[in-house]
This record gives C-alpha cells, structure tokens and sequence, in this order.
C-alpha cells in the first residue's frame, strides 16, 4: 500500500491487516503512557481544506502517539488567499520536509491529485462527497469489537447517501469484510445509478430497520445541498430520524452508529445519542487507533499492510 485514498477495491486481507493492527493500537492507547517511538523522526502534515474537528486532531494525536511529529495547515491563515495554488501550496508544504500528507477538500479527486505531484504518500481525510477511508476503518473497527466480526452482519446505513463520503468508503469496507449493507434514504438523496455498488437499497427505514445489527445514521450535508431535496426536516426526522421510539423496535443487541458532527433532534434523537448501544464516542476513540494503523502501515510499517 503507498497511499489510502479509497476504501474501493482495497483487499479483505488489507482491511484486516490494518484492523488487527489498529486492535493492538487501541491497546496501546490505554496505557499509562500511551505512545510507542515506531515514526520517530517522521513528519505528517495535515492539510485541511475543509473544517473538521474529529479527524483532524484524531490524526495529529495518531501520529504523536507514534512519535511522529506534526504539521498542519489551514487554508483560512494560509496563502491561498493571496492566490496560491494548491500544487504550489502542496510543494511549498513538501518542501520543508514532509513524510505524509492527510488531505481533505471539497474537491473530489484532490488527493489522487497530490499523490501525482508528491513522491510521499497521501492519506484521504475526505475529498467532497466521494471518500473518507480512515472513517470506514474506524466504523469497521468499532464494529469488530462488538460483534467480533462483520461476516453476515445486517448494516443499514441511513440519510444523505448521494452526499456522503462516509457512506461510499464504509459501504465498500464493510461489504468486503462480508457484511450485507443496506443504503435507506429518500429518493432524492439516494445516487441515481447503485447497480454497480455492493449494496441493497430502501426508501423505507421502517421497513427494513428491524432485521439490522447496525443502524449507522449520516448528516444531512446541507453544504453539498443534500437540505434542499426533501420539504423539511421535521419531515425528514419524521420518516428516517432515529427517534427514541424507532430506536426502541430495533434488535435488543442491535446499535446506532454516526461518524459526527451530529444534528441531534434530525437524523438521531436528542437522547438516543447518548444511549449505551449508540457507539457514537467509541467511534472516535478507535479514530485514533484506525489512523495510527493507517500511519504505521504508510510509513514505518509492514509491507504486508
Ligand atoms: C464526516 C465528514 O466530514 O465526511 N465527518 C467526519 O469526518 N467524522 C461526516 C459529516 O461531515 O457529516
């Protein structure tokens, strides 16, 4: 592996390498002093176009925990503002004497852009509404801990589909570790053409969401426009909200998941987030171990990887 850029075609055998590996990071984490000296005198930087709070920090705290050192742009202070080009700005970055790059952008493709123009590898921290490849080692990793595997597991993955990166990288993920994925939106926020995706598809979550192990909820991405193609969203909450009553119909072991930032009262319910069965915290708490796994692999790691 010389960059994660998609969660598309990755290799079984890839994931589950990066998750056992993410498995002993997480154990790692919890000791007294919880870093390990595998990326000394490594340098990754964090370049993100777009705002962020939980992947962002989730990789400068990865990367510190493997003693690494950390970089981090922010196109708001930066140059770009007087004119800079991304190519120009990726260089001057590189420059300075750059192991890694996270990127994330609004622009799709943007990190497949800079593994051309940089000889280091790129980690996709998300590019507009195509992938975001650490997310679905996160989400799998979580999984994993709770039900030991994905094989046969019944997922659901709820909301905004046609905006969502998240849903693109953990639909390939989870499918390729054997679970059976579910995409349930309204019409309109479901992509016109799925045929090709390894993905059964609902415009009813009430009627498939009894049979779920998993039911991972997704922001509506007004920023991409995913808010202007359903009337409202009372409307929405009212048919795809995981409300406390939806919630209390699910399988007794059955759990909610949402990679954040969540709009609690429209796709979950005020409380239901806090519930013990809702993994929401888990989730970026593995955060940090899926991208130390990601890190080493990249750049101290096994070649196995
Ligand atoms: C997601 C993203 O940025 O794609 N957030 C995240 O990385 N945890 C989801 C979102 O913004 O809705």
């Amino acid at each position: 592996m010389n960059h994660l850029l998609t969660t598309e075609g990755l290799e079984r055998e890839t994931l589950e390498n990066l998750l056992t590996d993410a498995d002993e990071f997480a154990e790692v984490l919890t000791r007294p002093i919880p870093k390990v000296p595998a990326l000394r005198g490594k340098t990754v930087a964090t370049m993100f176009f777009e705002p962020s709070t939980r992947t962002r920090m989730s990789f400068e705290k990865a990367a510190k925990a493997l003693s690494a050192d950390t970089m981090s742009f922010s196109p708001g202070t930066s140059s770009l503002s007087k004119g800079e080009s991304l190519k120009d700005t990726a260089l001057t970055v590189h420059a300075m004497g750059v192991d890694l790059m996270v990127v994330r952008h609004g622009a799709t493709g943007t990190p497949w852009r800079l593994a051309e123009w940089l000889d280091i590898p790129i980690v996709n921290g998300g590019d507009g509404a195509h992938q975001h490849p650490t997310q679905a080692l996160l989400d799998c990793l979580t999984i994993k801990q709770r039900f030991g595997s994905l094989d046969g597991l019944e997922i659901a993955i709820v909301g905004d589909i046609k905006h969502s990166r998240v849903a693109r990288s953990d639909m390939f993920a989870m499918a390729t570790l054997g679970a059976n994925v579910t995409l349930v939106a309204p019409p309109t926020l479901l992509p016109v053409d799925t045929t090709r995706w390894p993905a059964a598809t609902s415009t009813d979550l009430d009627a498939v969401m009894e049979k779920m192990d998993v039911v991972y909820l997704l922001r509506v991405q007004t920023e991409r426009g995913g808010g202007s193609v359903f009337p409202s969203l009372p409307e929405y909450t009212n048919r795809y909200g995981m409300t406390s009553a939806r919630f209390a119909r699910l399988k007794p072991d059955a759990v909610v998941m949402h990679p954040g930032p969540m709009n609690r009262g429209v796709e979950i319910g005020h409380d239901v987030a806090d519930y013990e069965r809702a993994l929401v915290l888990q989730q970026v708490t593995n955060g940090v171990a899926a991208r130390m796994a990601v890190l080493f692999a990249l750049l101290g790691g096994d070649s196995d990887v």
